[in-house]
């Protein structure tokens, strides 16, 4: 098993309350517990609602609190209902979602989340940019130009990549439990970083993670392919113990 380090980052989506509090405070005691053993970082990205609350309640922290989502415009303004990067940061976010497929299905498109990259990077937030083509993208053998255009619309070469981790996450596999072949997906992780390192011209390799119905019985899979520098875990990262599973199958 390699030494690398390695991210589990956990995308709550709409959900959680303060009650929720218990189920962060067990995966922090986790990664206490086991600090010394694997290169790991823990990251969960909650609602806007909980983030100043756990950040305070987290004694001895070693996990991250993130954000999933935010307005592009850089600090305040007349956007009602809206928060922005200034804002999440000053809750204590350090992490931040952009660009997933739920949030494009409502209509982002690359040059808004583009927007919103350059005001999380402003604010120092790690930024968690989200790739991935649909079931038809799939079908249609455009799976490697999707996943092109989206990092081309959204990304410059200015920006600071060591802010920046790659989650590719095929639209047709979040929350229903199918997941890419390994050959597929080892294939699409190779290819986006060395797809990245050409096109910013870069000779420093970004990280990309994986994402899509990520859970404790496929991550052994999923480990197996060392390419991959981490997983972004929905459904499964709102019970500790499942999310805490997939961590101690992913070093088994
Ligand atoms: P899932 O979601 O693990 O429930 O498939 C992943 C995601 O949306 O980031």
């Amino acid at each position: 098993m390699t030494n690398k380090l390695k991210l589990f980052i956990g995308n709550w989506k709409m959900f959680g309350d303060f009650g929720s509090f218990k189920i962060v405070n067990s995966i922090n005691k986790f990664a206490i517990k086991n600090k010394k053993f694997n290169n790991k970082k823990i990251v969960i990205c909650v609602p806007n609602t909980l983030i100043h609350f756990f950040k305070k309640k987290l004694k001895k922290k070693i996990i991250s609190i993130g954000a999933q989502n935010c307005h592009e415009n850089e600090k305040y303004g007349p956007f009602t209902g809206s928060v922005s990067a200034f804002m999440l940061k000053k809750m204590g976010a350090e992490y931040i979602i952009l660009g997933h497929s739920e949030n494009r299905q409502e209509g982002e498109v690359n040059s808004l989340i583009k927007k919103k990259i350059i005001s999380s990077l402003k604010q120092k937030l790690n930024v968690i940019f989200c790739i991935g083509e649909t079931s038809k993208d799939k079908s249609k053998g455009r799976t490697f130009p999707i996943l092109r255009s989206q990092i081309k619309g959204s990304l410059e070469k200015k920006f600071n990549m060591n802010k920046i981790i790659l989650a590719y996450e095929p639209v047709w596999s979040i929350g229903t439990n199918k997941i890419p072949k390994k050959n597929d997906l080892e294939n699409t992780i190779k290819y986006i970083k060395k797809f990245f390192k050409k096109n910013f011209k870069t000779t420093k390799t970004p990280k990309v993670l994986y994402g899509g119905s990520v859970n404790s019985k496929n991550i052994k899979l999923f480990s197996s392919i060392t390419d991959i520098d981490g997983f972004l875990i929905g459904g499964a990262s709102q019970s500790s113990k499942k999310f805490i599973d997939i961590i101690k199958n992913y070093y088994k």
